[in-house]
């Protein structure tokens, strides 16, 4: 957390591969993906937009909702996610999903009818900025969806939410000493103001956790 753009570039190019295929066969993961998108519910035809793509482990669900008439355009500021995310378009053949560099935070795109980001929101420095900026991407009655990890606040998950921040810091591109107590706070922080500024733009919100409690998905219709 707090990392510069340089650290989480040069640390997510170096496990790029190593993120890819747990991204893809972490057990459950596959099925909070699909729930989460599900839930996101774009229509065929759409153009969905996600925000922090990295590996594209997302584009197999994106894409099957919104079916080969619909588009798939992946944003991600790390070279060595975007080229794992480019090899798995080139293997698949798939012709409507593109990827390109770029901050979410100030995205390389106009508009989509649907914005999805996922495991992201804990690496903005102010995500209910750029959850905002990606509502305004979106047309009226367009889609935004989050999917993000925190503590849990469940009675169950809670007796893990140590093992969980030693994860999370297992996961930060920098491993300062101080960011060891503090992450787990500010990655809860981001992720409840992510998803708090996704209510304040959004009708029909639908908001769940799984994963006892560790996983959390927001998904509205834009106002
Ligand atoms: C934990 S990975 C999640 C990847 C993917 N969404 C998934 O579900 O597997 C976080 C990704 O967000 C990207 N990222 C972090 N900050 C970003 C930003 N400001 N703009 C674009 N991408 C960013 C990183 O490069 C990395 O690929």
């Amino acid at each position: 957390m707090g990392d510069g753009v340089a650290e989480t570039q040069q640390f997510y190019t170096r496990w790029a591969g190593l993120y890819d295929a747990l991204a893809s066969h972490t057990p459950g993961i596959g099925g909070l993906r699909e729930r989460a998108i599900t839930r996101l519910a774009p229509a065929r035809g759409d153009t969905v937009v996600e925000m922090g793509c990295g590996t594209g482990a997302n584009f197999p669900y994106l894409r099957e909702r919104v079916g080969s008439e619909g588009t798939v355009v992946g944003v991600d500021l790390t070279g060595g996610m975007l080229a794992e995310a480019r090899a798995r378009i080139e293997r698949e053949g798939w012709e409507n999903v593109h990827v390109v560099a770029g901050d979410a935070a100030r995205p390389p795109v106009a508009d989509a009818d649907a914005v999805f980001a996922s495991f992201v929101s804990g690496m903005l420095a102010d995500p209910a900025a750029a959850v905002d900026t990606w509502a305004d991407l979106v047309d009226e009655g367009g889609r935004l969806g989050l999917l993000d990890l925190a503590r849990s606040t469940r009675p169950v998950g809670r007796s893990l939410n140590v093992l969980f921040a030693g994860l999370v810091f297992a996961g930060l591109p920098s491993k300062r000493r101080a960011d060891a107590a503090e992450a787990p706070r500010l990655l809860d922080n981001r992720v409840v103001a992510a998803q708090q500024a996704l209510r304040e733009r959004c009708t029909d919100v639908h908001y769940s956790t799984h994963a006892l409690g560790f996983a959390r998905l927001a998904a509205g219709t834009v106002e």
